[in-house]
């Protein structure tokens, strides 16, 4: 479940470069991308964390605790849309955010971008996780693939051909991983 290494240290090499300093992540799990991103953020730099599995959250947080990162994170033990819909009602962190990694519920990928696109600030950047989908994305229905692979393959094209087509942001798919498409936002 959490993403590779190498994507890892793209993700913190991203961050530096854009001087991040306060981030979203949708989808914990056990906390390595969160790690990853904590540890690249400047002391004073925050994360705003998501995910309803608090139990994974804690098998990774004694990892954070070690690493000394554990004051950068505000973890929410929550379903992200509950928690972002709210910030978006009270107006105040309006473009508050420099960057943005959604690595959740794939089906809700479209959504989540809506929302972002008025949380992260103009030229920041939105990371979405999986966005090759272990390569079914190219394949055609009639191709062999795992279960697993089919049930979701429509949801992530219907993103990929999404993205391409919204003039709001600028996208770059990286076959890094299962696939991470970085968007900036323009406007
Ligand atoms: C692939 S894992 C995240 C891995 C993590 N990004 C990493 O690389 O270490 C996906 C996580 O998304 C969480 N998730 C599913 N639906 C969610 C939602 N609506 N809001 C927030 N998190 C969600 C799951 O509970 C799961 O822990």
């Amino acid at each position: 479940m959490n993403v590779p290494a190498d994507e890892g240290q793209l993700i913190s090499m991203i961050l530096k470069l854009v001087n991040a300093k306060r981030t979203i992540e949708i989808g914990v799990f056990t906390g390595y991308s969160l790690l990853t991103t904590a540890l690249a953020l400047p002391a004073d730099g925050k994360i705003l964390a998501m995910d309803p599995d608090r139990e994974a959250y804690e098998t990774g947080l004694p990892f954070i605790k070690k690493a000394g990162v554990d004051h950068k994170i505000n973890f929410i033990h929550s379903d992200a849309f509950l928690v972002l819909n709210d910030l978006i009602e009270n107006g105040e962190e309006a473009g508050a955010f420099d960057f943005a990694f959604v690595d959740a519920n794939k089906e809700d990928y479209i959504k989540y971008h809506e929302i972002l696109l008025k949380l992260v600030k103009v030229g920041g950047v939105i990371g979405y996780d999986n966005t090759l989908w272990f390569g079914a994305v190219a394949l055609s229905e009639d191709d062999e693939m795992a279960e697993y692979l089919r049930v979701r393959r429509g949801c992530l094209r219907e993103l990929n051909s999404f993205l391409a087509n919204d003039p709001r942001v600028e996208c770059c798919l990286l076959s890094v991983g299962d696939g991470l498409t970085l968007c900036r936002r323009l406007y």
